[in-house]
Parts: C-alpha cells; sequence; structure tokens
C-alpha cells in the first residue's frame, strides 16, 4: 500500500469512526448560553408573580420620517442602581411584516482585543435579505396611552402591533383576534456586556453564569470566550396554532416536536456524521425561519440571527373558544449565542402567503438549467477518466437517460483543489468535450479548507484573505488535504482571487462550459476542531467573531462560487450544490441533505426533511439516492430511485468504501424498474421547470406538503409521506416489503391514477396496489400537467422535442394548468426570451394563453391526453383553431380520451373544441 493511500484509509476510517457520536456535539447543558437561557427559563416560569426586566423608556420613543421607524429605548433593570439600555426600532416591511430589531448600547464599554469589534454582530440580515427591506410608510401610529402605543397596517388595517411598555412585550393582532405575542412568557433576555470581575453585580437572581467566561466542553476548552455572556433570547407564543414547521436542518418530522422533555433544536452548520433520525441534532444547514398553521390562518417567525442557536418548542392547551383555532398553542423560545436581536413577524392567510412572504425579503430560488434537474450521477469516486466515459456509456446502452457525472475529491492531486490528479484526468477539456457531444454535463468538487505549501493555500494566506485564528493569524486545522487553511469568503477582496482560479482556460476545465460545482464541508467542517466545526474565536473578515457570523460562512462561500462562475461563463446560470446553507442560499444554490445511510429509515425522512427545505423557500433540495453510508439492497435502492424523481434536486451519490450501484448494476427486474422511474422523471421535466420558474418570480414551492393544498383540513397538517408536485400527488413506497399503500386524499376533489387513469375519490385513504414496479401517482382533478414523452439520453437532447399535455377533469369538467420554456441554459429570459403559458379547459374546450414572454420557440403539442368520467361521450373529432381552423382525431379509451396531433404551436394562442 502506498503512503497516500494509507493515510486516505487511515482518514475515512477516522472520519467514519467518529461517526453518530452524539458525545461529539453540546447539549443544550453543556452549552453556556442554552444552559443559562434554559434556567432563566424555568426560573421565571416558576415564579407566577414575575415581571419581565425590560421596559421601554417612554420619553425615549420616537417616529423616524426618512425610513418611517418608530425607535426609543428599552431599559433593563439589572438592580435599582444599575438599568442597561437597549435601543430598539420597529418597521413595518412591504407584505405586511413587522421587523423588530433590539441593539445593546456598547458605546461605554472598553474592550482591550484590538483584533475584534466591539459592537453586537448585526450583518446576519445583510446575507440573508435580498437587498435591505423596504419599509412601509401606510401605518398609523396611535402613539403612546396606558403603558401602551400600537401600530396598524395592512390595506384593510387587519393588522395590529400593540407594543406594551413596562413590562415589554407586544401583541400581534389579526382581523381583530391575538395571534403572536413576544415576551409573553417573559423570557426576553440579553446579556449585556460585563467583564468576569464584574459578573457578580450584573447577574440578576434568576440568571445563571454557567460557563459564561470558560467553556468546559471537551473541544471547546481553547474558547477564548473574549466577550463573556452576550446571548439573546425571547419567547415567542403562537395562539391556538398546534403546528410549526421549517427552522431546518434537523432529521426530524416535518411538523416539528414538543422539546420540553428532551433537547431543544439546534441551529449550527455543521458536519454531522452519520446523523440519526428522529434528531434535533444541528446538522449542516440553518433557516431560522418557522412557519405556523392552524384553520384560516398562517404565520411565521424569521429570527435574522447567524450564530449557534437553540429553539425550545411547546405545546399548551388553552381556552380559547373560536371555531378557527385549536385549542393548542405553540409556544417557542429562541436562544441565540450572540449579535443582535432583529425578528420578523410574517403573517398570512395561507401558508404559501408566508413562505412567499419571506421569500420577498430573502429572494427566491435562482432559475436553474434545465440540465440541472435532470438526473445526477455521483460517487465518491469516478476514478479516472475512461471510468467517467464508461459510466455514461453504460447509462446509453441500458437506456437510462441522465444529465451530470460527478467528480468527489480524488479527482485533484493530494486533494489540492484547482488541480487534477494528471495521471488519471490527463486532459480534463478533451474528457469535457466528450460529454458535451450527448449533452451531459460534469460537477467537480471544491471545498473551502485549502492544503497548506501549495501555491492557492500560499496565495491566500499571502493576500490575507484566510480565516484567522484569535490572535489574528491564519487559521490551522485538519480536513481531507490534512493541514488546511481556510478561504475566508466574508472579505471582499477574495472573490478576486477566486474569480482568478475559476476563470476560462485554467487548468481547472479549459474553456469547457458544461462545468459546474460542488461546494462541501463549507459549514466549515474543520475534522480537528470543537463539534468538527472552526473554534468559534476564529476572527472573519470585518473584525468579527466566527462565533457571531458562522451561519452563514457557507453561504459566503458558494456565493462568492457563484459569482466567479458568472464571470467564467458568459450568460449562463451557474449550478452549484452546497453543503452548507443559510436564509438567502436559495438565490445561488441547491442543497442536499448531506451523509445519510443506505437504510430504511432514511429514505423515509428524507421526504420530510425535502419538504421542510420548500417551506422555507430552500427548495432546489435532495438527499442521496440510496443512501451514502453502506451498501442498501437492491429493493431499497429501487425504491428509494422511485422516490428521488421527486426530489426538487436528484442525485445519487455512495461513500468511497461502498459498492457501485449504478442504475444497471443490480440487473432485472431492478434495473428496469429504476429506468422506468428516470424515464417518468424526464418526461415530467417541463411540470419540473415550470414549478421551479414559478418559485423564481413568486417564492412558492416546487413540491408542496399536503396542507399547503388543503390548509383548512387539519388532518393533512401532519402528513409527511406524501406530496403534490404540481397536479400529482405521490406517496413514494418507503417500506421494505411493501406491495400496497393507503394513500390519503386530503378533500373531495377527484384523483386518477398516473397510468390506468383509475378514479379515486373522497378524503380519506385510498388503498393502491404498489408491486417494485409501481410508483403511487395520482393526477388531482382540475389540473393540466406538461409532458415530454419521448424521453432521450439526456434533456438537452430533448430540447425541441414536442409537448404532450395531460388533463385531468374535475367533476365540472374543468382544468388548469401552466407551462414555461425557454433556452434552459442562460439569462435570456430576463430580457422576455422566455414562454409562460396558461391553459384552461371548461366546456369541452381547451385554450392556451401566453401569459407572458415573447420566445419564438418552435416546439409543438404532439397530443392531449383528457382524464375523466365524462370523457366517454366525446366524439372522435376535435377542432383545432389557431390562425386558422382545422380538425383532428381523438381516441377514446378507458376514462380518457387523446386529441391526436393537434398541430398546434406553442407561441401563439390555440384552442382546441372537443
Ligand atoms: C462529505 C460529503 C460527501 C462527500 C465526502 C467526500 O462527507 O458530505 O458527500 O462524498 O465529503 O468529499
Amino acid at each position: 500500500m502506498r503512503l497516500f493511500q494509507f493515510f486516505l484509509l487511515l482518514t475515512i476510517y477516522l472520519h467514519g469512526a467518529f461517526a453518530v457520536k452524539e458525545y461529539l456535539f453540546k447539549k443544550c447543558a453543556q452549552s453556556g448560553f442554552c444552559n443559562r437561557n434554559r434556567h432563566f427559563a424555568s426560573q421565571v416560569a416558576e415564579n407566577v408573580d414575575y415581571q419581565s426586566r425590560y421596559s421601554i423608556d417612554e420619553s425615549t420613543l420616537n417616529y423616524i420620517e426618512s425610513d418611517a421607524s418608530i425607535v426609543g429605548d428599552i431599559f433593563k433593570t439589572v438592580s435599582d442602581s444599575t438599568k442597561i439600555r437597549f435601543p430598539f426600532i420597529i418597521n413595518i416591511l412591504e407584505n405586511n411584516n413587522i421587523r423588530l430589531r433590539i441593539d445593546e448600547d456598547r458605546s461605554q464599554i472598553k474592550l482591550e482585543n484590538k483584533l475584534l469589534k466591539k459592537e453586537r454582530y448585526n450583518e446576519a440580515s445583510k446575507y440573508a435579505f435580498n437587498g435591505e427591506p423596504k419599509s412601509s410608510t401606510n401605518y398609523k401610529f396611535n402613539q403612546i396611552s396606558n403603558g401602551k402605543f400600537s401600530i396598524v397596517y395592512g390595506d384593510k388595517n387587519q393588522y395590529e402591533a400593540i407594543i406594551y411598555t413596562t413590562p415589554f412585550k407586544i401583541v400581534v393582532n389579526y382581523n381583530g383576534e391575538e395571534q403572536l405575542v413576544l415576551n409573553d412568557r417573559s423570557f426576553l433576555n440579553i446579556e449585556h456586556f460585563r467583564t468576569e470581575d464584574e459578573n457578580d453585580v450584573n447577574l440578576t437572581p434568576e440568571e445563571s453564569s454557567f460557563n459564561s467566561f470558560h467553556d468546559d466542553f471537551k473541544d471547546s476548552k481553547d474558547d477564548s470566550l473574549i466577550f463573556g455572556p452576550e446571548s439573546v433570547a425571547l419567547d415567542v407564543s403562537f395562539n391556538g396554532f398546534k403546528h410549526v414547521y421549517g427552522i431546518p436542518e434537523h432529521a426530524d418530522t416535518l411538523s416539528l416536536k414538543d422539546t420540553s422533555e428532551s433537547e431543544p433544536y439546534r441551529l449550527y452548520n455543521v458536519d454531522i456524521f452519520e446523523y440519526e433520525t428522529d434528531s434535533r441534532l444541528p446538522m449542516y444547514g440553518v433557516i431560522p425561519f418557522m412557519v405556523a398553521h392552524k384553520v384560516g390562518l398562517s404565520a411565521g417567525i424569521f429570527w435574522v440571527n447567524a450564530a449557534d442557536t437553540y429553539v425550545d418548542i411547546k405545546k399548551t392547551e388553552n381556552q380559547v373558544d373560536n371555531v378557527l383555532s385549536s385549542k393548542t398553542d405553540t409556544k417557542t423560545h429562541w436562544i441565540s449565542e450572540n449579535g443582535i436581536l432583529d425578528i420578523v413577524i410574517l403573517i398570512g392567510e395561507t401558508p404559501t402567503d408566508v413562505t412567499k412572504s419571506y421569500a420577498s425579503l430573502t429572494g427566491n430560488v435562482q432559475l436553474p438549467q434545465l440540465f440541472s434537474l435532470g438526473y445526477h450521477q455521483c460517487r465518491w469516486n469516478y476514478n479516472d477518466e475512461e471510468d467517467v466515459l464508461q459510466i455514461t456509456e453504460n447509462f446509453d446502452k441500458y437506456d437510462i437517460p441522465y444529465d451530470v457525472i460527478w467528480l468527489d475529491v480524488e479527482y485533484t492531486d493530494s486533494k489540492k483543489y484547482f488541480t487534477w490528479k494528471k495521471e488519471l484526468f490527463p486532459d480534463p477539456e478533451r474528457m469535457l468535450n466528450k460529454l458535451d457531444e450527448t449533452g451531459r454535463t460534469l460537477v467537480a468538487i471544491i471545498d473551502p479548507h485549502l492544503k497548506t505549501d501549495y501555491e492557492v493555500s500560499d496565495e491566500v494566506i499571502k493576500q490575507d484573505i484566510a480565516l484567522k485564528n484569535n490572535k489574528g493569524e491564519p487559521f490551522k486545522g485538519h480536513c481531507w488535504p490534512g493541514e488546511s487553511v481556510w478561504f475566508d469568503s466574508f472579505n471582499p477582496k477574495s472573490q478576486k482571487y477566486w474569480d482568478h482560479l475559476f476563470r476560462n482556460g485554467t487548468g481547472l476545465a479549459g474553456d469547457a462550459t458544461n462545468f459546474h460545482i460542488w461546494n462541501d464541508m463549507n459549514e466549515p467542517s474543520v475534522f480537528s476542531g470543537p463539534e468538527t466545526s472552526s473554534p468559534k474565536d476564529l476572527i472573519t473578515y470585518g473584525d468579527w467573531e466566527i462565533r457571531s457570523d458562522h451561519n452563514v460562512y457557507g453561504l459566503t462561500f458558494h456565493e462568492a462560487t457563484y459569482e466567479s462562475l458568472t464571470k467564467r461563463f458568459v450568460n449562463k446560470r451557474p449550478f452549484i450544490l452546497t453543503r452548507a446553507y443559510y436564509s438567502g442560499s436559495q438565490r445561488t444554490a441547491s442543497m442536499w441533505t448531506g451523509d445519510n445511510m443506505s437504510k430504511w429509515e432514511y429514505l423515509k425522512i428524507s421526504l420530510p426533511m425535502i419538504l421542510t427545505s420548500n417551506v422555507v423557500n430552500m427548495p432546489f433540495a435532495g438527499a442521496d439516492v440510496g443512501g451514502f453510508f453502506g451498501n442498501p439492497s437492491k429493493e431499497l435502492l429501487t425504491r428509494w430511485y422511485q422516490a428521488g424523481i421527486w426530489y426538487p434536486f436528484f442525485r445519487a451519490h455512495a461513500h468511497i468504501d461502498s459498492r457501485r450501484r449504478e442504475p444497471w448494476v443490480p440487473g432485472e427486474p431492478y434495473t428496469s424498474h429504476i429506468r422506468d422511474a428516470l424515464k417518468i422523471r424526464y418526461a415530467l421535466l417541463p411540470l419540473i421547470y415550470t414549478k421551479f420558474y414559478e418559485s423564481s418570480i413568486t417564492g412558492s414551492p416546487v413540491v408542496d406538503p399536503l396542507f399547503y393544498i388543503t390548509p383548512e383540513n387539519i388532518k393533512s397538517f401532519e402528513i409527511e409521506d406524501e406530496f403534490y408536485f404540481g397536479g400529482l400527488l405521490v406517496k413514494p413506497v418507503t417500506d421494505e416489503g411493501a406491495e400496497s399503500v393507503e394513500i390519503y386524499i386530503p378533500d373531495d376533489e377527484i384523483h386518477y391514477d398516473y397510468e390506468t387513469y383509475q378514479t379515486y375519490q373522497g378524503e380519506g385513504d385510498h388503498h393502491i396496489e404498489a408491486p417494485l414496479g409501481k410508483i403511487p401517482i395520482l393526477i388531482r382533478g382540475g389540473t393540466i400537467t406538461p409532458r415530454k414523452d419521448r424521453v432521450r439520453r439526456s434533456s438537452k437532447l430533448m430540447k425541441y422535442d414536442p409537448y404532450t399535455l395531460v388533463v385531468a377533469l374535475d367533476s365540472k369538467g374543468d382544468a388548469k394548468g401552466t407551462l414555461y420554456i425557454d433556452d434552459g441554459e442562460t439569462f435570456d429570459y430576463e430580457n422576455g426570451d422566455y414562454l409562460y403559458i396558461n391553459f384552461e379547459v371548461s366546456n369541452n374546450e381547451i385554450k392556451s394563453n401566453v401569459n407572458s414572454g415573447s420566445l419564438n420557440a418552435s416546439n409543438k403539442v404532439e397530443k392531449i391526453i383528457i382524464i375523466g368520467s365524462s370523457t366517454g361521450g366525446i366524439g372522435n373529432e376535435a377542432t383545432v383553431s389557431q390562425g386558422s381552423e382545422w380538425t383532428t382525431s381523438i381516441i377514446s379509451g378507458e376514462n380518457h380520451a387523446v386529441i391526436k396531433s393537434p398541430g398546434v404551436k406553442l407561441n401563439e394562442n390555440w384552442s382546441i373544441k372537443f
């Protein structure tokens, strides 16, 4: 065994050997700031007479005209002689969202350490928001009276925020009813600055000083904790809301759990090996956005903080006697290690409204290149050029469509990114050109850790764009390459060097444009660091401790890559997969759920995880098909593909130690079942692309949890093993040996089997046979699904193919749908080079109207399948009109009819009577 192989195996072994290890990660009780706040909350909760120590000094209240904000000071009474000032600012944002920020006045403090800023970190919003949110001036401010003031907003004055001054509390009403209350339980706690010597006099009786200045958790012992305790915490009650969702990333249920008896949900980007399911442990990404839903109303909390955060959830019974509200309230407690308190409250009539409203703040998903919605084939690792081309040949040989092949870390020379292992990949550009001949793309990995002693890391050190340790020197730690430094993508200067590394014509891939990037390990993962991540006292650009901006590091890294790729490829939409993410990541990257396992429970948990991602506007999400660690049985692999075709990001991936498992490996009948599933995905690319377009314009999910479609149906609120993809209701089989499923239809709308058109109707469970080759898919009545039924080797080769429209009639004989078309790769759609088409069927006539865009696409419609019991009465001829009129034949079948070759072009309006 050669030395490098030995080290490789050792690293892999160690990586695996430290796995599952809950004990590697801090529990709330081991994390000073979380422990202190849970302690504080329990002291407060025990004392019924307790009054929050925070109050607004009424004389400071002011209206600032320039940005329509309401400002003032909150004071915290520590003792008779000590009051701490916290300036606050309230804004009403567009879309009727209300934002509260509370900062600490640190102007008087003296910080010995000259390497750090002394203010509280306030830049999370800079990364999360898609530009500074606009404040609305359109609200009524009712001045103080009787210890409170209020703000009335919304076009019908339907929103009202009542701010109580003493103690400080905010109640948000909608249509005259109390919906959300901030500081309801008096858990507001902002640990103000003090030195270790002054700590005692700064503590109130209900507080504790656990781990304020010294961390005794194993790998965190060296944490300098220079600012001492500085957490921010607040409780938010959702009245009459039994269910809350979101705050990824956790391997847990869609509807979040009560944490009174367990760990809180932790939000901290970490490389968590062999994660377990049913867990509140942190994972690779963070979106601190929670959606609450009840019949008639939805609400959201966006906690704009990028530090280590814990969220406790408690469900309590209430006495509310309102038909709409549930008898359960959900009470939440948000605890962050530091930063300012920055919170946005969103209220809408439906969960879709709230998701879209959050998207209006943080931006919509980028419209992906069409190829990236095809199938991605990955493993750690494809060995060399020959392997890559052989895999491609096999897909063609076995008639299985695929778009993208991936290269993991082993393609590099000794894990030095921006290099190739020359003996294995002698001419990357040649390889890429060969892939391009069949419309295939390559994605290669580039991580933020840079092996020490090679030109890239040397340059990063020289240019002073590396993360720094607490002494201000380049931080050195361990990751895949061994000793490494980390690229500081917070530093604007770093972009220039990154652009230089990615520029055209470099060794990276020459001039090839069918080449995109995977950014992994960007939590950042540091094998030698506490909780496998960076020590919290590293210093990032701007003189902030990474303690404050840790959760946005991954975003800054993939955004830097995005920026560089837009420069490398003129007018091509970059594709980037990131493992770490934060609010705002949806604008430039897709994500996947990291290192799962080849076990049924991981297939199962992937569904709520991806639905959660859609709830919080990070819809371009997927999970490793087949499971990363281990070897799936042939049955599991097949079922995973049948589920994976519905992941917005659809990639198979496997650990270096796992056996090969490309679709032809399991053999018959599995390979055929996998091929059939992939062909369904490819035929549905027009629907998938249209869903992405709509999400990129409105922020709506790509895959909808059931309650997004039937927000009035309480039974749908907890369903996480089914979803709607457009008009398709899908329940993938996720149980070993299952031969059938009970699919829940959430209302009385007619549904039809995707293949046989058999009718299912009535709210409730319906039995569907699902032997290994069958995916339970129903088409919802009233919808029109666009498809391309001539599936070819890759999405690019299907570009000019004609469309099929699948019209599923509702009980009135009506249906509606949309279709989006553009060139699939450039930004030209931003200048109008696209078609967004509305289809509508009623009274036995289908009408197509171009809603917007003016692409001169030549694609035609080759057939229209109309499904519904009334199709029995349809004749055998349809009249088509587009400019002139002509007739075409109709062929009738069981429960459906097919209009053959209508010959209509999609870029002009048309109608067909049948
Ligand atoms: C991480 C990634 C995994 C990748 C491996 C090697 O574990 O999550 O997908 O294969 O690193 O790069």
